[in-house]
């Protein structure tokens, strides 16, 4: 799949660009070849899942397949099969695009983001299966640059917080799917409890950018109702992510991560989490 050269959502001079500092830390340490990171992140920029929490042993090897196991949930909330048409928006390094890649046939698959590094990145690391292609293009998850109908699904791995605009994105979604498409994300979603603070999680200068947590369970059955997709999915599986806070705390005391804008970001979450006030979903939502 090409970006459309005459589509009306392409922009390039209007792409908001991205200011997210922990992606400047983990390139940074990708380039210094840090092991642990590489093996870490430098494939899925994304928490782990752990079908059994209580088996994690928390090696880097157990880590990186969470990450993995991460991807495969989204990945069947879309309904992936051999011989499909696949839009990773967010796509970080590539990830969830390499591993529908060595799993699948017949695929077409397109990675989008904003930041060319991580593309960069991803060019260099992500080889198309013989029977697959692949490619990864600069832009913007509320304007994509591809022409109507033009996807099976569509995926956000754990990115749709940072985007402009998440009923936008679904607008967009909406757009390039073709009919019967399925979109698949997942995403942080706040408790109705916790729901009047998250406006102070807006804060464009913390360690992990600016992170929109002002969404609720219901926002997302009313965001699928008002851009006409129906919800198919939708799991509660924070606890299945628990062990990677864990995993963090390990990492950042080995590595000695002394920034405290990283270490109290991730405590908070992981607190808001561990008493079921933020909670971590994975969505699958049909096109009619
Ligand atoms: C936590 S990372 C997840 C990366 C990847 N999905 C993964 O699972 O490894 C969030 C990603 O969203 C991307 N992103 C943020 N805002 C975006 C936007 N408006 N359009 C496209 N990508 C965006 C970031 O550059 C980053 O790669």
């Amino acid at each position: 799949m090409k970006p459309s050269a005459n589509s009306d959502t392409q922009q390039p001079s209007t792409t908001p660009s991205v200011n997210l500092p922990y992606f400047d830390f983990l390139l940074t340490l990708l380039k210094d070849g840090n092991d642990a990171v590489t093996k870490s992140f430098g494939k899925h920029v994304h928490w782990g899942y752990w079908e059994n929490p209580t088996t994690a042993t928390l090696s880097t090897e157990d880590f990186a397949l969470a990450t993995e196991n991460l991807s495969q949930q989204v990945c069947s909330a879309g309904h992936i099969t051999h011989g499909l048409q696949v839009l990773d928006v967010g796509c970080g390094f590539g990830g969830t695009v390499a591993h529908i890649n060595d799993r699948f046939i017949r695929m077409d698959l397109v990675g989008l983001n904003l930041d060319e590094r991580q593309l960069e990145r991803a060019r260099a690391t992500v080889t198309a299966h013989p029977q697959n292609t692949l490619s990864f293009h600069q832009g913007n998850a509320c304007a994509l640059p591809f022409p109507d109908n033009s996807f099976d699904v569509v995926l956000a791995v754990e990115c749709i917080f940072h985007f402009p605009d998440r009923h936008r994105f679904f607008q967009e979604a909406y757009r390039v799917l073709k009919p019967g498409g399925y979109l698949a994300l997942s995403d942080f979603v706040s408790s109705t409890t916790l729901y009047p603070l998250t406006k102070v999680t807006h804060n464009p200068w913390s360690f992990y950018g600016g992170c929109n947590l002002q969404f609720r369970h219901s926002d997302y059955q009313h965001l699928a109702q008002d851009t006409h997709f129906s919800l198919e999915i939708a799991n509660n599986i924070t606890l299945n992510t628990l062990p990677t806070y864990r995993y963090l705390r390990r990492l950042g005391q080995q590595h000695k991560v002394t920034r405290k804008s990283a270490i109290i970001e991730t405590l908070i979450v992981e607190l808001l989490s561990r008493l079921n006030l933020l909670r971590y979903y994975i969505y699958g939502f049909k096109k009619a």
